[in-house]
């Protein structure tokens, strides 16, 4: 029964210091962006009510997953849309500021990875930032838990660009075939990649969407 069902979306974004997952998450949640760096410390968490709409494309294969969600909203009468609240968890990219403990890992629904579209090693430490989720998570099944991978800061310009879109596809495509002991499941491999710029509003709800819709199938 959906009832089971948390009707709290709890979301996760790891990476680099300074990547921009704050600004990702101002620009999302409050519409807003700041040229200012300022580290987080610790983690923090913002809400926001969304939208789960159905694709009004052709189709229509992904509705019946989020059928259940609904069935509590009974006072949304003839409405297609379902809403969920997601909970975005910010945490801080540098090591001295991170002193969290496994407890704000735990039920989480979906894992947000954000690297710098200018800066390589943010790129490379990915596989590093799943790996310790998935160490303090306690996930039960990591090669099907709703990883996105987000390369954000594209507004750059393009020769201060130090990672190649096919690089980032070929790591999105392989990613959870790093993590399947066995490749045996064919329907695990592959997590969502998207390109964003928390300064210019580029992608950012789409992501979100996205990272909506895959924390409500976790969930
Ligand atoms: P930590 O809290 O230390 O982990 O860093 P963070 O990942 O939260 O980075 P933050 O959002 O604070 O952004 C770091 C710097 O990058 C800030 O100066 C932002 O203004 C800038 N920045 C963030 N997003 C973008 C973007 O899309 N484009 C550009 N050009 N700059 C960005
Ligand atoms: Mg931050």
């Amino acid at each position: 029964m959906s009832s089971r069902k948390k009707n709290i979306l709890k979301v996760i974004i790891l990476g680099d210091s300074g990547v921009g997952k704050t600004s990702l998450m101002q620009r999302y949640v409050n519409g807003k962006y700041s040229q200012q760096y300022k580290a987080t410390i610790g983690a923090d968490f913002l809400t926001k009510e969304v939208i789960l709409e159905e694709d009004e494309e052709s189709g229509n294969q992904g509705a019946g997953n989020f059928a259940s969600a609904t069935a509590g909203d009974s006072n949304n009468v003839k409405s297609n849309k379902k809403t969920a609240t997601l909970q975005v968890w910010d945490t801080a990219g540098q090591e001295r500021f991170q002193s969290l403990g496994v407890a704000f890992y735990r039920g989480a629904d979906c894992c947000v990875l954000v690297y710098d579209v200018t800066n390589q090693k943010s790129f490379e430490h990915l596989a590093n930032w799943r790996d310790e989720f998935l160490l303090h998570a306690n996930i039960s099944s990591p090669e099907t838990f709703p990883f996105i991978i987000l390369g954000n800061k594209i507004d750059v310009d393009d020769s201060k660009k130090q990672v190649s879109t096919r690089q980032a596809q070929e790591f999105a495509r392989n990613f959870s075939a790093d993590v399947a002991s066995s490749a045996s499941d064919n329907n695990s491999f592959g997590v969502p990649l998207f390109f964003t710029s928390a300064k210019g509003d580029l992608n950012v709800d789409a992501a979100f969407q996205k990272i909506a819709k895959s924390a409500l199938q976790q969930n």
